[in-house]
């Protein structure tokens, strides 16, 4: 008999799988199928994939590459219809084009990758509850959003001089997005998304807000500044184009034609996502973080209340409220935090904090800096009011259950070792290599609250071979080993599920997809419920516990492969979708999988 899981989701935990293994593994009495792969048609004159005929048309047609962020969003009236939502943060050139091709055609295949970037919208169907998704070619909804798509800019930077460029001189109107990561989905319905690691389409001048940023005055690895010249800072009029990178974006999923938003009143960072908390006062708040070592986890408070049902109104939200930045405090004895992990006396990594206001009532907090300026340069008000410096915030997700917020730190293996920072109760491992998770109380539980207690629900890694790692007291050897967690979800009972990106260079297996019982005597127990194939990292886990259904967008499938010698060739396992001749194998597509009850299969 299966223990008992979240709703309908029972499972016995699979062993971890060794990283070499192509494979997606699935408890006994489940099954997975494909959604979406990358390549795949959304609209009736789209293309069928054919990997030696990709051409910037086709692929703007087609689902995107790298697949990040997951929602369905099943349709109330029916159950048997949605919307699927997914990002495709980024590209990988090795694995979408055979070598001489792409040395050949440089510019061509920028502008491919350019189109496999941002959002898909496709409709889905399903025969009934519980019964596997099929994606709906030329579906009303379909849509893609790509690196060119025109999105409005909105809040107190939009229009701001740091914002202008020779093609945009109102500062209002950016032309794509970029490596979107995690995200999440509104109460009302939208789609939220962080533009993460920006900084990599970009040549910059060298100027310390740049290097604040992780720009750099070297020629990037894309060239796409050789193709477009806003993607470097050193054309004239171009200045400001890497400002408009860097913020949450906010896009409407049932409505085509809509122009998707750039929240500048959320700040600019490398966002891994965003996810929203309606507090009991109405105003929704915004939980994010900045995904580098040393940087630091944010909240926005809106101003306007949530509005049930006014789908108009709530669109508004985000554009105006305060900003706030997190800063930790331990209660154990300093000298008990020496950097092995062990827990302290007082029986736990734990203590209070508070949220710094950078914005507040529509005024900077912050000395020296304009509200535009703390928006477009973020980072640098956050190190002026001294936020705690955190091990990699990647998810920051609140529990629709509890209320509590749990934060995935993935890793950090500078803490201690590079002089930037010391260890803190917060982020208690010198070299932070496999992570750990911090589940944050707001005051009274009130979400606009602007002070916390904080815990650290784990400290990861594989109990077996590391001491160090720690699971609230549960007992480490019925866990499932677990690393660099990243993208975080809940299933409708209110269980955590981890997925994670980085575990076979840590503790050597494929990464994989966790539940974590948060109360009871089980809190605490890590238990492994599948794992995606050699080379891939697990994202946009979505637990649809109520159909027996869980989701993940399995990422860059063979990362660690080439085209010619690729080390995976999930979902399909066929030598080639098309015969490919000019690579003459060819490997992975990211794809949207499925797993579901196979008694339910059809
Ligand atoms: Fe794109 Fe922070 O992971
Ligand atoms: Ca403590
Ligand atoms: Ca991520
Ligand atoms: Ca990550």
């Amino acid at each position: 008999v299966a223990p008992k899981g979240g709703g309908k989701l029972a499972f016995k935990a699979i062993a971890p799988v060794p990283r070499t293994v192509d494979a997606v593994t699935v408890p006994e009495g489940y099954d997975w199928a494909t959604i979406i792969r990358w390549g795949d048609p959304l609209f009736n004159n789209t293309a069928q994939f054919d990997i030696n005929a990709q051409t910037e048309k086709r692929q703007a047609g087609q689902f995107g590459y790298n697949n990040d962020y997951l929602n369905i969003i099943v349709d109330k009236y029916s159950g048997r219809s949605g919307v699927l939502v997914a990002n495709h943060e980024y590209t990988n050139e090795d694995l979408m084009f055979e070598p001489a091709w792409f040395a050949a055609n440089k510019a061509e295949a920028a502008k491919i990758a350019m189109a496999a970037h941002g959002f898909s919208v496709v409709e889905v169907k399903r025969v009934k509850s519980g019964t596997p998704w099929s994606y709906v070619r030329g579906g009303e909804r379909n849509r893609r959003i790509t690196a060119t798509t025109p999105f409005a800019v909105d809040g107190p930077a939009a229009g701001s001089d740091l914002l202008k460029t020779v093609a945009d001189p109102e500062g209002r109107t950016v032309l794509g997005t970029l490596n979107n990561c995690a995200g999440g989905t509104t109460p009302w319905g939208t789609v939220l998304s962080g533009e993460e690691n920006f900084n990599q389409y970009f040549r910059g001048t060298g100027s310390a807000s740049d290097a604040r940023y992780g720009l750099s005055d070297v020629a990037t690895e894309r060239g796409w500044e050789d193709v477009d010249p806003r993607f470097s800072a050193h054309n004239p009029g171009y200045e400001n184009e890497i400002n408009r990178f860097g913020w949450i974006v906010e896009i409407d999923p049932q409505n085509p034609t809509s122009t998707p938003v750039k929240h500048t009143a959320l700040g600019r960072f490398k966002h891994e996502g965003a996810n929203v908390r309606i507090a009991d006062d109405g105003r929704v708040v915004a939980y994010s973080g900045d995904d580098e070592r040393f940087d630091y986890v944010y909240k926005f408070v809106s101003k306007a209340k949530y509005r049930r049902g006014d789908r108009k109104h709530n669109m508004t939200l985000l554009s105006e409220g305060n900003l706030y930045v997190a800063k930790f405090s331990g209660n154990s004895p300093a000298a008990q935090i020496d950097g092995s992990a062990a827990v302290p006396t007082d029986g736990a990594f734990d203590g209070s904090g508070s949220w710094i206001p950078l914005v507040k009532d529509g005024a900077s907090m912050v000395p020296g800096m304009s509200v535009e300026e703390v928006l477009v340069y973020t980072r640098l008000a956050g190190d002026k009011v001294g936020a705690t410096k955190m091990d990699r915030p990647e998810d920051v997700e609140p529990n629709p259950v509890t209320g509590k917020l749990y934060i995935a730190l993935t890793n950090n293996t500078q803490r201690d070792t590079t002089g930037k920072a010391t260890v803190d109760e917060a982020n208690p491992r010198t070299k932070n290599r496999d992570g750990h998770v911090i589940e944050l109380t707001e005051r009274n539980n009130d979400a606009t609250a602007t002070e916390f207690a904080w815990n650290i629900l784990l400290v990861a890694g594989d109990p077996s071979k590391d001491e160090s790692t720690y699971f609230s007291g549960y007992p480490k050897d019925k866990v499932s080993p677990i690393s660099c967690p990243d993208n975080l979800a809940f299933d409708s009972k209110g269980n955590l599920w981890i997925s994670t990106d980085g575990q076979p260079g840590t503790i050597g297996y494929c990464d994989a997809l966790h539940k974590v019982t948060l109360t009871g005597a089980e809190r605490g127990r890590v238990e492994q419920f599948l794992a995606v194939p050699a080379g891939a990292e697990t994202c946009g886990p979505l637990i649809h516990d109520r159909d027996g259904s869980v989701f993940v967008a399995v990422q860059h499938p063979g990362e660690n492969g080439t085209f010619q010698d690729p080390t995976s060739f999930f979902p399909d396992y066929v030598l080639s979708p098309s015969k490919a001749k000019r690579g003459e194998v060819y490997g992975p597509r990211p794809s949207v999988v499925q797993v579901f009850s196979s008694t339910k299969g059809n």
